[in-house]
């Protein structure tokens, strides 16, 4: 018997025809990146985390690929957030079907509500996904690891912003701390959250120079790819445990075959994003990703989704 397996999910009040979408920061920096994503079978794109101001970033080298995964120290260059909201509303002008999301994120604390005023002002009707987990800006923490300030962030931006939002998290490592920030984000009117932002500042040594591979903060940088799977899994697991049932996951983390992201859904992703494997392959990864998810769910008799969404067996 063939089954014809459908990707077809949802995200809050949102459809998207196919779960796969890039990764922030990744093939979506300039608006003919962004269109590349928008032609591929992907369900949907973010945007480059935008910053109130443009940024050139880090120094060069900042990004490398390593055996199994990437590093990266980007440091956020990017066109600044007008650009992307202007993108996106033009987006939204041609394919009134189609929702998309805009990243954005403040440079300190005072920033955030800033920019969820901007974007509330806006003609923009998608979804917007705060990143609070930038790892590679020099002398900044990533927000997220600070519960506190997590918190005083979200009141004020929800004191302005009506709009469905998400949150781009760090991995987290604890079990308590998943206990603590699910805690924190069960009190807002969240959409969705996206786990897992690079595993932050990590290090790779060239073996024939015992040189770093990347310029920025002495080699340290983000680390994405296979090395991030069990971890993102982990967090996409903890958080559905834990958030209320109305908040979706992005599973974001890890993937590079179907098999990956049929696992991601299995611990609860709604949309499963592509990060590394994007950087290394380009869009003809959203095709063999496509095909790979479908086969797999064929081989295990499911035709839609949410026929296996979160239904990890536990022994
Ligand atoms: C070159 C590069 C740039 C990135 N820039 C951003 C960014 O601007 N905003 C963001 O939220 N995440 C950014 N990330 C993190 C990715 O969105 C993703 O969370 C991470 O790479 C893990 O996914 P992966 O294992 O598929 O690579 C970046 C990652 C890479 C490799």
């Amino acid at each position: 018997m063939i089954i014809l397996a459908s990707l077809k999910t949802t995200l809050g009040d949102y459809r998207f025809d196919n779960v796969f979408m890039n990764a922030s920061g990744v093939h979506c920096e300039t608006a003919a990146e962004l269109d590349e994503v928008a032609a591929s079978p992907a369900g949907t794109l973010v945007t480059k985390t935008g910053t109130l101001q443009p940024r050139s970033g880090n120094p060069e080298p900042r990004f490398a690929v390593l055996e199994l995964g990437t590093i990266n120290s980007m440091g956020l260059p990017n066109q600044g957030v007008d650009y992307y909201l202007a993108y996106a509303e033009q987006f939204q002008a041609q394919h009134p079907e189609q929702p998309i999301f805009l990243s954005v994120a403040g440079m300190q604390p005072s920033d955030f509500p800033v920019l969820a005023q901007k974007i509330q002002d806006s003609g923009f009707t998608g979804l917007t996904e705060f990143n609070l987990s930038c790892p590679n800006v020099p002398g900044k923490p990533q927000i997220a690891y600070d519960l506190a300030t997590t918190a005083e962030i979200l009141t004020a931006i929800f004191t302005a912003f009506k709009k469905p939002a998400g949150v781009k998290l760090p991995p987290y490592f604890d079990l308590a701390q998943f206990d603590q920030v699910a805690a924190i984000l069960n009190r807002y009117p969240l959409t969705f959250i996206n786990s897992i932002n690079s595993r932050g500042n990590g290090l790779w040594i060239d073996p024939e120079t015992d040189t770093t591979t990347i310029r920025p903060k002495g080699g340290f940088g983000g680390i994405g790819g296979q090395y991030a799977k069990p971890v993102a899994l982990a967090n996409v697991r903890a958080f559905r445990q834990r958030l209320r049932a109305d908040i979706g996951i992005i599973g974001t983390g890890g993937v590079t075959t179907g098999r990956d992201a049929y696992e991601l859904i299995l611990c609860g992703a709604n949309l499963v994003s592509l990060g590394s494997v994007l950087a290394t392959e380009g869009v003809g990864a959203f095709s063999r990703l496509t095909t790979e998810l479908k086969a797999e769910m064929a081989k295990k008799g499911y035709s839609r989704v949410d026929e296996f969404r979160g239904q990890l067996n536990t022994l």
